[in-house]
C-alpha cells in the first residue's frame, strides 16, 4: 500500500455547519449573526462598491532589454483609451481583454508565457454618475505602475507586489468628479506570473465607528455529535480550529513554536450532541478584519484583511493512528543503526528487524538504536501501528568493514517538492551508503506540515532506506522538528561520524564561531583527534560563492554573518587540519572552488529548490573553477587512498567531476 495512505477514511464532524459572527467590546457582548457585515454594524468600513472596468485595451508585450521596455507613452496618451500605442518607434500589439469573475486579467495566459519581465500596458475607462472619494485596491504579479487621466496614481516598481495577485493589494484613495475616466496601468511579469486586478469602492462619511472603539470579532461554528465516544482523537484542520478552541477548551499546541494546518488531539473535548469550534480575533486583527468586510476578491489590501474562517473537525479512531513522518535511518555504522519516525496521534510503533521486535512508547516521536548487527549486510524491516494496517518498510544496510563507500551530498530542497521528489529518486537509485543534506530542508521549518509535504513525503523510500546525516540551514528556522527526527543520535548542533575512509563533520553554521566559542574549539578538537585520509565537512553557509548570499558590504567582506563566519572563522580552521573539502548549501547553484591552501569548498545548493544565477556577480569569487545553474547532487567515492567527485543533474548528466589525494599526500 501506498505509505501515505490512510487505512480508512476518518469522520468529518463539522461538514456544512454555517459560521456565525459577534462582536465583543467592553460595554456589550453582541448577538451571533449570519455575517460579519450584520456582526459589525457600523463598525463596517463604510464604503460601497463600484463596478471595476471589465474591458481593456492591452498592448504589449514588451521584451527587457529593449528601449521600448523602459519608455513610457506621455500624458496625452495615457488619459485616452488609444486604440494603438507607439512605443520609441514601435507599434504594439493590441489585446483587447475581459476581466474574469475576479476582476483578474491574466497576460500571460493571453499574451506569452514564460513572462519574467515582459511588460505590456493596459486601458480602461469608467463613468462616475457623481462625484465620489473613491478607494481603488490594486493588485498585480508582480511589479505595477497606475495612471488616472494621465496623471500619476501609484508604482510598485521598486518593491513588487510582495505577494500572490489576490493575496495582496495597495489600496489607493482619490477624489473624482462626476463623468469619465481613464484607468492606465503598466504591469511587468514575474517569474511566477503577469497579472493585475484591482477593485473600486466610494468611501462615506463619517468614517467608521472602528477607527475609535476597541472590538474583538468572535466566531464560531456549531455542529451535532453522534457517540463522540466511538472516536480517540480528534484532527483539527484549518487555521481557525488549529488556533480556535473546541467547546471552550483553549487550542493546546502539540509543540510550542510552530504553525499548523492540522492538529490532532484528544477526542476527550468532544460530547454528544452540539459541540462548538469558536475563535475570537485580538483588536488589531478584528480592525483588520472590519475594514477587509470592504474586500470583495483581494484577502488583503493595506491594512484590511478578509476574515475568511476555515476550521474543520474530524472524528479518528485507533484505526487511523499512522505514521505521518519517516522512518528516516539518522545514523549508521559497522554493527548499528538509528531510525526515526512521527505518528500523527500518540501510540506504540513497533520495528521489526534482525529477528527482533522493537516497540515503543506511546508517543508522537519514536526512535531506536539498534544495535549487535553485522558490517555490510541488509536488514529489511517494517513499522506497523496498533493493529492497524498502516505499515511502512525498508531496507537498512550497515558499513562494510573496508572497501570502497559511496556517499552522496546536497543541500536545499525547500520549497520545490516535485524537484526534490525527482532529485530524491535519483540518490535512491545510486544506493549510496549515506546521503549528507547540508541545510534548508524545507523552506519554511516552523510550518509543522512543511516537513510533512516538502521534504518527507517526497523522499519517503529514499529516507526509509538511505541512511541521511544532516545540518540545518536558515529556512530550517531551528525546528523543533528537526532535532526530533532528523539530528543524528547522541549529538547536539555539531556531530562527527568515521564512514569508511571519511570523517564527515555536520555543522550548525549559524553558531557563534568566533575564535576562543565553544563551537569553534570543538572544531579544533575533532580535527585534531581525527586521522581519516579524507575529511569532508558540512556547512549549510558558504565560505566563497559566486551566488547571492556571499554578496560583499562596503568592506568588501559578506554581508551576511554566517557567511562572513564560514569565511573567516571556520576556513582557516579546516585549512590548518588539511581538510579535504567543505560543502554547503544556501546559494541555490552548484560551484567548486579552489582558494590557496584550501579546502576545496563546494556549493551544493540545488536539491530542489529555485535556482538562483551564479553569473550575475562577476568577480564575487576569484576562486570558482566550475559553476553552474541546475538541480543535482553530488556522488563521492570513497577507498582507502582515493576520493573522487561526479556532481549528476536530475537527468543523470554529469556537470563536474574532480579528484582529491589522501591528506598529508601530495
Ligand atoms: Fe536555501
Ligand atoms: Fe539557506
Amino acid at each position: 500500500m501506498n505509505p501515505m495512505d490512510e487505512p480508512a477514511t476518518p469522520t468529518d464532524l463539522t461538514g456544512d455547519a454555517p459560521w456565525q459572527y459577534r462582536v465583543v467590546t467592553d460595554e456589550q457582548i453582541g448577538p451571533w449573526c449570519a455575517t460579519l457585515r450584520t456582526a459589525l454594524g457600523n463598525l463596517c468600513a463604510a464604503t460601497e462598491p463600484l463596478p471595476w472596468p471589465t474591458q481593456w485595451r492591452v498592448f504589449g508585450p514588451l521584451r527587457p532589454g529593449t528601449a521600448a521596455h523602459d519608455a513610457v507613452p506621455p500624458e496625452q496618451v495615457l488619459s485616452t483609451l488609444p486604440d494603438q500605442l507607439l512605443l520609441d518607434g514601435h507599434r504594439l500589439a493590441r489585446h483587447d481583454l475581459t476581466v474574469d469573475a475576479a476582476h483578474r486579467l491574466d497576460f500571460a495566459d493571453a499574451i506569452e508565457r514564460p513572462c519574467k519581465h515582459l511588460a505590456a500596458f493596459a486601458f480602461s475607462a469608467f463613468t462616475l454618475s457623481e462625484s465620489a472619494t473613491v478607494r481603488l485596491h490594486l493588485g498585480c504579479d508582480y511589479w505595477m505602475t497606475w495612471w488616472l487621466n494621465g496623471r500619476p496614481l501609484f508604482d510598485n516598481t521598486a518593491t513588487g507586489n510582495g505577494a500572490a495577485l489576490m493575496a495582496r493589494a495597495t489600496p489607493v484613495d482619490v477624489r473624482l468628479e462626476a463623468g469619465g475616466h481613464v484607468l492606465a496601468a503598466k504591469i511587468i511579469g514575474g517569474s511566477g506570473g503577469w497579472a493585475m486586478a484591482g477593485e473600486m469602492r466610494r468611501l462615506r462619511l463619517p468614517a467608521a465607528a472602528s477607527e475609535t472603539i476597541a472590538f474583538r470579532i468572535g466566531y464560531r461554528r456549531s455542529f451535532h455529535v453522534n457517540r463522540a465516544g466511538q472516536f480517540d482523537w480528534i484532527m483539527l484542520s484549518g487555521e481557525d480550529a488549529v488556533l480556535g478552541q473546541l467547546n471552550a477548551r483553549p487550542a493546546e499546541l502539540p509543540i510550542a513554536g510552530l504553525r499548523y494546518a492540522r492538529r490532532y488531539a484528544s477526542a476527550d473535548a468532544l460530547h454528544d450532541g452540539v459541540n462548538t469550534l469558536d475563535r475570537e480575533l485580538d483588536s488589531v486583527q478584528s480592525r483588520a478584519a472590519a475594514e477587509g468586510t470592504a474586500l470583495q476578491y483581494f484577502a488583503a489590501s493595506g491594512t484590511a484583511k478578509r476574515l475568511a474562517p476555515s476550521g474543520t473537525v474530524t472524528g479518528l479512531t485507533q484505526a487511523h493512528a499512522a505514521i505521518r513522518a519517516g522512518p528516516v535511518i539518522t545514523d549508521i555504522g559497522t554493527h548499528h543503526a538509528h531510525l526515526s519516525v512521527r505518528t500523527n496521534v500518540p501510540v506504540p510503533v513497533t520495528l521489526r528487524i534482525a529477528g527482533r521486535m522493537l516497540i515503543s512508547n506511546v508517543a508522537c516521536f519514536h526512535s531506536w538504536h539498534v544495535t549487535e548487527l553485522s558490517p555490510g549486510a541488509a536488514y529489511r524491516y517494517t513499522l506497523s501501528v496498533g493493529t492497524s494496517l498502516a505499515e511502512r518498510c525498508g531496507e537498512l544496510r550497515t558499513l562494510p568493514e573496508d572497501g570502497e563507500l559511496k556517499l552522496i551530498v546536497c543541500a536545499d530542497a525547500g520549497p520545490l517538492p516535485k524537484t526534490w521528489e525527482r532529485n530524491a529518486a535519483r540518490i535512491r537509485d545510486e544506493r549510496p551508503a549515506v546521503f549528507v543534506f547540508v541545510g534548508d530542508l524545507v523552506g519554511s521549518g516552523r510550518s509543522d506540515a512543511a516537513w510533512d509535504d516538502d521534504f518527507f513525503s517526497p523522499a519517503h523510500d529514499l529516507l526509509a532506506n538511505v541512511p541521511c546525516l544532516s545540518v540545518p540551514g536558515n529556512h530550517d528556522e531551528d525546528s523543533p522538528l528537526y532535532a526530533l527526527l532528523l539530528r543524528p543520535p547522541g549529538t547536539t548542533r555539531h556531530w562527527s561520524r568515521r564512514i569508511g575512509a571519511a570523517q564527515l563533520i555536520g555543522l550548525d553554521g549559524a553558531d557563534d564561531w568566533s575564535p576562543g566559542s565553544d563551537a569553534h574549539r570543538w572544531l579544533n578538537e575533532s580535527l585534531t583527534a581525527c586521522d581519516a585520509p579524507f575529511v569532508f565537512v558540512f556547512n549549510h553557509y558558504g565560505a566563497w560563492t559566486s551566488g547571492p548570499h556571499l554578496r560583499t558590504g562596503p568592506d568588501g567582506e559578506p554581508v551576511e554573518a554566517a557567511c562572513r563566519a564560514a569565511r573567516h572563522f571556520i576556513l582557516p580552521v579546516l585549512r590548518q587540519h588539511g581538510v579535504t573539502a567543505v560543502f554547503s548549501g544556501h546559494d541555490h547553484i552548484y560551484e567548486r572552488s579552489h582558494p590557496p591552501g584550501g579546502p576545496v569548498c563546494v556549493v551544493t545548493g540545488g536539491a530542489g529548490a529555485y535556482l538562483y544565477d551564479p553569473e550575475k556577480n562577476p568577480g564575487q569569487n576569484p576562486y570558482s573553477v566550475v559553476r553552474r545553474a541546475c538541480h543535482h547532487h553530488c556522488v563521492l567515492r570513497v577507498s582507502a587512498t582515493r576520493c573522487t567527485l561526479d556532481v549528476r543533474d536530475l537527468e543523470g548528466h554529469s556537470i563536474d567531476q574532480a579528484s582529491w589525494p589522501m591528506r598529508g599526500g601530495d
